[in-house]
């Protein structure tokens, strides 16, 4: 049961429609595997979100920004629009279904039709379950489950109509758990089993409903997680070497859709990990134990 919120979205839609129609209608015709697609990326004002926003933008789909800072999403649908890109943008909380409706309506204004659905939003944490506050919990759990249900909730009778594609971002550490991440480790274990269930429960509206189990990727300087007390913090640093670029990661996310990919698993570590936990789950966890307060910046 999904009850609209009792709020109105944040920000209404912000989309252009007869401008985005220009902007789309000028790119080359054929110019690639997403032509003629209209996709909607949820956080995508920053991050690995806005990669694949420009990505799809590049192979030729038009697509629909989002996030919560309209300051911010202004700013990237600007220099989208100032490369061509067909683009429109919504602010929405994606944990507010109303507002993913309003996200979704963006869509249908200014394009259309809806063909493609990345959830991508989510809050991330560097808290030990002990310390947490019982709503900082609930926050990060929300913005990854809610995040992802509310808007393909929102989205799924457009989706059937174009026998769409739908993609939940999720992580490496859904694959197994990890000290410190346990809300956001069991929102991204949901999604990964919510997109089985789907696809097996809608498999007859012929949509694609896949998960992309990211690895470690660069960060904005600018993106924040929450602590224990719900303060924004910095990320844990993680070596760069160990990290994939957005725009690699942006392009795996692209191949998934194209090739309608039940589970695409990113990173050497994230294919070791599902061996591990696969055939030998107690080696696994004994690694994690004996390593838990040595690599501290790796888990936290
Ligand atoms: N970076 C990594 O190493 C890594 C690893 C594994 C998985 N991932 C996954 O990849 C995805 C992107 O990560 P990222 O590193 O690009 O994170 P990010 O830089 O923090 O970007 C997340 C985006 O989501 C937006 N957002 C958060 N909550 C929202 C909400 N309720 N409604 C609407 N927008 C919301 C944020 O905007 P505002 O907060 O400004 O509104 C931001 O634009 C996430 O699902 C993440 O879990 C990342």
């Amino acid at each position: 049961m999904f009850d609209a919120s009792p709020q109105p979205p944040i920000v209404a839609a912000e989309a252009a429609p007869a401008a985005s129609r220009a902007a789309r209608q000028l790119l080359p015709p054929g110019t690639g595997p997403f032509v003629g697609k209209v996709a909607v990326v949820t956080g995508s004002e920053s991050g690995i979100g806005r990669e694949t926003a420009r990505a799809l933008c590049q192979q030729g789909a038009a697509v629909v920004l989002n996030g919560r800072q309209p300051e911010r999403l202004e700013q990237t649908r600007l220099d989208f629009a100032a490369a061509g890109f067909a683009v429109a943008s919504c602010v929405a909380d994606v944990t507010d279904y109303a507002a993913c409706e309003q996200l979704v309506a963006t869509a249908i204004q200014a394009f259309g039709q809806l063909d493609i659905l990345v959830t991508n939003a989510s809050i991330s944490q560097r808290a030990y379950f002990a310390d947490m506050q019982p709503e900082v919990f609930r926050q990060v759990l929300d913005s990854n489950v809610y995040g992802t249900v509310y808007p393909l909730k929102a989205a799924l009778p457009y989706l059937t109509r174009t026998r769409g594609s739908v993609t939940f971002i999720s992580s490496i550490s859904a694959l197994n758990g990890m000290p410190s991440g346990s809300a956001y480790c069991a929102g991204k274990a949901a999604v990964a089993n919510l997109a089985h269930t789907l696809r097996l429960e809608l498999a007859h509206t012929g949509i694609h409903f896949g998960v992309v189990h990211i690895g470690f990727t660069q960060n904005d300087p600018e993106k924040r997680v929450l602590s224990a007390t719900g303060e924004p913090v910095p990320i844990a640093h993680r070596p760069p070497r160990w990290q994939k670029s957005q725009a690699e990661v942006a392009a795996l996310i692209l191949g998934h859709i194209r090739r309608r990919r039940s589970r695409t698993v990113l990173s050497a570590l994230g294919k070791l990990i599902v061996l591990v936990h696969t055939y030998l789950p107690r080696l696994g966890d004994w690694i994690v134990l004996t390593t838990t307060r040595r690599l501290r910046h790796f888990y936290e």
